[in-house]
């Protein structure tokens, strides 16, 4: 039977594709507070201007291209049955092949309601424009499909399932400074191997049984190949 492997990917994933990651020095955060633009309150005290910022993350996201990392990932579906769990916004797991990914924290190419069902549909962007006169299907402007800070993570509990199951763990390109997210990772079964890549692994706080790669999401996924094919 095919192993099962449970990628959980963050913004150092789509670093070397050439997305600011947040939190490192020349990250969004540096330019951008929290509060101005991914926050309920911020949408209803400025929603121009917190579509404005989303429309020119999501004309980035299209100008760029998956990266070597995310087609390595979707190239081991050939060997073990691979899910995706990622805290990223961009598609770019998906435009690398992957056939099953679960976004944490929404789909920057899709927009929802902002009106008091915004999960019951998601629609998809055509281009990069979201505008104001872009409404759902019951009247409310439509908003981008990304989960803020403060709001709830309708599939949090979805990717506790896969992990559960997983056969092995890879965690890649994340400070894990995000909650729940961060809390991922501690719901693997003991048995499975754990994996964590980031350049600044070291200095992390994370259970002891994860092997740690201190590298880049390329490089440490080249690394993590050679290791999987030599465990089979
Ligand atoms: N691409 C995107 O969609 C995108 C970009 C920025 C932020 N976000 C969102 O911001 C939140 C921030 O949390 P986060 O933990 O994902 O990001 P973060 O900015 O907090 O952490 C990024 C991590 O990536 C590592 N990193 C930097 N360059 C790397 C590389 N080349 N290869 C591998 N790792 C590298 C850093 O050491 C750091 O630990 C997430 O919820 C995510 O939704 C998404």
């Amino acid at each position: 039977m095919r192993k099962n492997i449970v990628f959980f990917s963050g913004a150092g994933m789509s670093a070397e594709s050439g997305i600011n990651t947040f939190r490192d020095s020349g990250g969004l955060w540096e330019q951008y507070s929290i509060e101005e633009i991914a926050t309920p309150q911020a949408w209803k005290l400025n929603p121009t201007l917190v579509t404005e910022f989303y429309n020119q993350r999501r004309k980035q996201i299209i100008e760029t291209n998956p990266n070597a990392a995310h087609k390595l990932i979707a190239e081991l579906q050939n060997t073990f049955t691979v899910h995706v769990i990622t805290q990223n916004i961009d598609d770019l797991h998906e435009r690398a092949g992957s056939r099953d990914v679960l976004h944490l924290h929404g789909n920057i190419r899709f927009a929802k309601s902002s009106g008091p069902n915004p999960e019951s549909k998601y629609y998809p962007i055509s281009g990069w424009k979201l505008t104001e006169s872009d409404l759902c299907s019951e009247g409310f402007r439509l908003r981008p499909h990304v989960v803020w800070f403060g709001e709830s993570v309708p599939n949090f509990d979805q990717a506790i399932e896969l992990i559960e199951k997983a056969d092995y763990f890879v965690v890649i390109g994340t400070s894990l400074q995000v909650y729940p997210a961060a809390n991922l990772v501690h719901f693997c079964k003991s048995e499975s191997q754990k994996y964590i890549i980031d350049p600044h692994v070291d200095s992390f706080q994370i259970p002891s049984d994860f092997i740690r790669i201190p590298a880049n999401a390329i490089s440490g996924v080249k690394e993590l190949n050679n290791l999987l094919m030599n465990s089979l």
